[in-house]
This record gives C-alpha cells, sequence and structure tokens, in this order.
C-alpha cells in the first residue's frame, strides 16, 4: 500500500512543479481499491461522480473497520478504557475539523449526518425563535434542494418570504439584488452555497458576509460542495453558520459538520432531546449540557466521526492548495476539450478563477439519461438529472444536464476516456 506521507509531505512537497505534483495525485489512486476494479464489459471504472460523493481510500477504510474491531464502546458515558479511547477517537475528529477550517473553539463544532441536516438543524433551532410574519430569508437561484426546502418549511409555518439573489447567464450572482433585499430591513438570513453543486461556480462570499455584516444580517453558507476541494478559512469568511459533509471528501456518509458561531449557538434551542444532550432531567424540566453536546443527542454515529478524522488527515498532507490547483488543471484541460465537442453546451463560467471542477453540459436535445446510458457503457460514471437544483433547472430553462465532477484520483486520462465516449453520443445522436 502506498504511504501517502512518503510522498505528501506538504513541507517538501507543495512547492514541487505541478508535474511533479501530477504525478504524485496518479500515485493516489493506488489507495482507493475501488478503482482498481472494471464496471460492465471489463472497463475501467473512471468515476467522475465526485459532487455526488467521493470515493475512500484504504486509510478511511481502516480507520472505520479498527474502530469495530478494536475500540468498540459508546463515548462521553463510561470510565472503562474501550470507552475513553472511543471517545478521545471521537473527539480529536472535533479538533480535526476545527484545525481544518480555522476555527478557534472546538465547542462551535457540532456533528450531524450532513449538511442537509445542518441546515435543517439551523432553520428549526434558530430559524423558529428568530423568524417572524412577514420577514425575509434570502437564498441564491443556484442553491442546492437542502438549502431550499428547510427555508420554505420555515417560511410556511412563519408567514415568512423567501427572496433568491438571481443568477447572471454566466452562472454568477447578481449582487444588486442582495442590496435590495437588505434595503428592506426585513432579512433575517442570508444563506448560500460557497460552490454551486451544478455548475462549480465558486460564490463571492466576503462580499456577501461583508454586505450582510454592514446590514447587521447574519450568514449561513453551504460549503459542502467547496470545502472538499479549495482552502476554507472560517475566520477569514466571518459568515455565523457553516456546513459541511463528510462524503464529499473522502470520508464516509452520515457524518458531517456544522459550525456555528458561539454567541448565536448560545441563543439555539435544543434541535433534537435525548441522552448526552442534557445536564439534568426531572419529570417536568430538563437543563441542557454545555456546547457542543446540547446539539448532539444519542448516540452518534461514532465509527464515522472516526472515519471523517482520518478523510481530514489525509486531505492535510495533501494540502488543500495542491487539491486545488490539481482540479484547476483537470478542470481547464476538460472544458477546453469539451468545447470541442460537436453540439455541447457548457453551463457557466469559463473563468477558472471562479469555478470548481464541476462541469454541468447538454446535447443539443438528446436528454442526459440517454448520454449517461451511453457513456456507461464505457465504465464512466457521470451524474445525469436536476441534481437537487431544480430552481437553478428553470433558470436555466432545462430539465435536466449531464454533469462531471472531479477529485484528486482523476486525471487527463479520465477526461480523454469521456471525451471519446461523448464523440460517440455525438455520432450515435447524428449530432
Ligand atoms: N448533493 C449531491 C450532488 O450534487 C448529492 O450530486
Amino acid at each position: 500500500m502506498l504511504k501517502l506521507s512518503s510522498i505528501t509531505n506538504t513541507d517538501d512537497w507543495s512547492w514541487k512543479s505541478l508535474q511533479s505534483i501530477e504525478a504524485s495525485f496518479e500515485d493516489l489512486r493506488r489507495d482507493f481499491p475501488i478503482l482498481q476494479r472494471t464496471v460492465r464489459k471489463n472497463k475501467p471504472l473512471v468515476y467522475l461522480d465526485n459532487a455526488s460523493t467521493t470515493q475512500k481510500p484504504n486509510q478511511v477504510i481502516d480507520s472505520i473497520v479498527d474502530y469495530y474491531r478494536n475500540r468498540n464502546a459508546n463515548i462521553h458515558r463510561a470510565v472503562y478504557a474501550l470507552a475513553e479511547e472511543a471517545t478521545e477517537a471521537y473527539e480529536s475528529t472535533r479538533d480535526k475539523i476545527a484545525h481544518f477550517v480555522n476555527v478557534q473553539n472546538r465547542q462551535e463544532v457540532i456533528f450531524v449526518r450532513g449538511t442537509t441536516e445542518a441546515i435543517n438543524l439551523v432553520a428549526y433551532a434558530w430559524g423558529r425563535s428568530h423568524v417572524k410574519e412577514g420577514d425575509i430569508v434570502v437564498t441564491t437561484e443556484y442553491e442546492h434542494h437542502s438549502n431550499i426546502v428547510p427555508w420554505q418549511l420555515l417560511a410556511r409555518e412563519k408567514r415568512a418570504k423567501i427572496e433568491y439573489i438571481r443568477m447572471d447567464d454566466n452562472g454568477e450572482l447578481i449582487l444588486d439584488d442582495l442590496d435590495r433585499f437588505l434595503a428592506t430591513g426585513r432579512v433575517k438570513l442570508v444563506t448560500f452555497s460557497l460552490m454551486s453543486n451544478v455548475m462549480g461556480t465558486i460564490t463571492d462570499a466576503r462580499t456577501i458576509v461583508s454586505k450582510c455584516k454592514a446590514a447587521d444580517v447574519p450568514t449561513m453558507i453551504d460549503g459542502a460542495q467547496a470545502v472538499p476541494h479549495m482552502k476554507v478559512d472560517l475566520e477569514k469568511l466571518e459568515c455565523d453558520f457553516f456546513a459541511f459533509s463528510g462524503h464529499k471528501m473522502l470520508g464516509p456518509t452520515g457524518i458531517g459538520a456544522l459550525w456555528v458561531r458561539k454567541s448565536i449557538l448560545e441563543t439555539m434551542n435544543p434541535f433534537h432531546g435525548g441522552g448526552d444532550m442534557i445536564r439534568e432531567v426531572h419529570k417536568y424540566e430538563a437543563t441542557w449540557n454545555d456546547l457542543p453536546y446540547k446539539f448532539e443527542a444519542g448516540t452518534p454515529n461514532i465509527a464515522d466521526v472516526i472515519g471523517f478524522g482520518a478523510a481530514i488527515d489525509y486531505l492535510a498532507k495533501i494540502g488543500m492548495d495542491n487539491v486545488r490547483k490539481h482540479e484547476i488543471e483537470l478542470t481547464r484541460y476538460a472544458i477546453e476539450e469539451l468545447s470541442k465537442v460537436k453540439g455541447l453546451c457548457i453551463y457557466g463560467t469559463r473563468d477558472i478563477s471562479k469555478r470548481g471542477g464541476v462541469i454541468s453540459f447538454n446535447f443539443a436535445d438528446v436528454h442526459p439519461h440517454d448520454v449517461a446510458q451511453i457513456i456507461d457503457d464505457e465504465g464512466i460514471a457521470v451524474r445525469s438529472g436536476h441534481h437537487c437544483a431544480q430552481v437553478l433547472m428553470e433558470r436555466l430553462d432545462v430539465a435536466a444536464t449531464s454533469r462531471v465532477s472531479f477529485y484528486i484520483y482523476n486525471t487527463k486520462e479520465d477526461v480523454d476516456v469521456l471525451i471519446d465516449s461523448l464523440n460517440k453520443v455525438a455520432r450515435v445522436f447524428k449530432l
């Protein structure tokens, strides 16, 4: 098995030429057992659906197996050795997360099932006591359903309104809309994704947050697509709520993190009631545990928290600046090559500095499911459909798109295989 640290010690690695970085990224593939398999008619797997979920390296898989084999015990509840070890392993991931996204206070990091649960937690535990009739929650036209539907549920219950920052034809937000909404004095929250899951657009978060700060309006950021792909510094972003998921960054499914500024977290009611989130329970009343445990009711997903920690270790060793460099290189190449395919139309900006490694496209009137099926025969995995972003599909005036999305183990050869198969689609449909 490849020893990641032997090639990815950032101290002597990050300064290397791009060519040698790219060679190191190719070497990483050996850590991912699934990339060794074939699919369909014995075709090597070309996995290009990383915005959906990423593959897992041995280091993550082994950490979960090790927990169940050697350290399985419940956490925070007992003094015996196994329980202490399990608690320590679980809590060490909280520290890793805090370090990874630059949070000073580990009490502000709450484990959740993923970004969707994080946003629902905020809509429930903060929204229900802060949003009133006639208030406005602002979001954007390129959000995932998970950053729309929880606010719709809240707005329906409170008779509040949702407003959308529109997107221009380049896939970028029209921030004049935000100024207009803030000027009403009714905005209670502005919530947006740091990177679009459909077009890869990187949101100008600093500008949005500073406009909101000037108006004394809190901000929530959906970091699910951004944190796996670039360096994210919460101290610099200065938002108030931030969510991301483990499974999109090499970790297991069913685990994620919510960060909330402590001054806000202290004003929030619990989300779920049960064990571990309480200090005392009497027949008719209860008091709450300290932060962050007040928001972590019941036995948590211990094994996957530990796996999440292993994923963060892995990415930290590569260095997020190197991850971003690799993806810029791949995305630039892919956009150049995709642009040569007859009949293919790419959505979103061509400016690589403003986008991540997610590319959505359509072929004239060929349905994306047909595209996905034909290229699946070549062993290529891409997502087709509305990508849980139907508001964006309406804005683009399409029912669906095909989407390729890259990660650390993808190579230019993967792009070449994709292009060959798309040329086959063009031939089949006589484009
Ligand atoms: N949010 C995931 C995606 O964009 C599932 O595919």
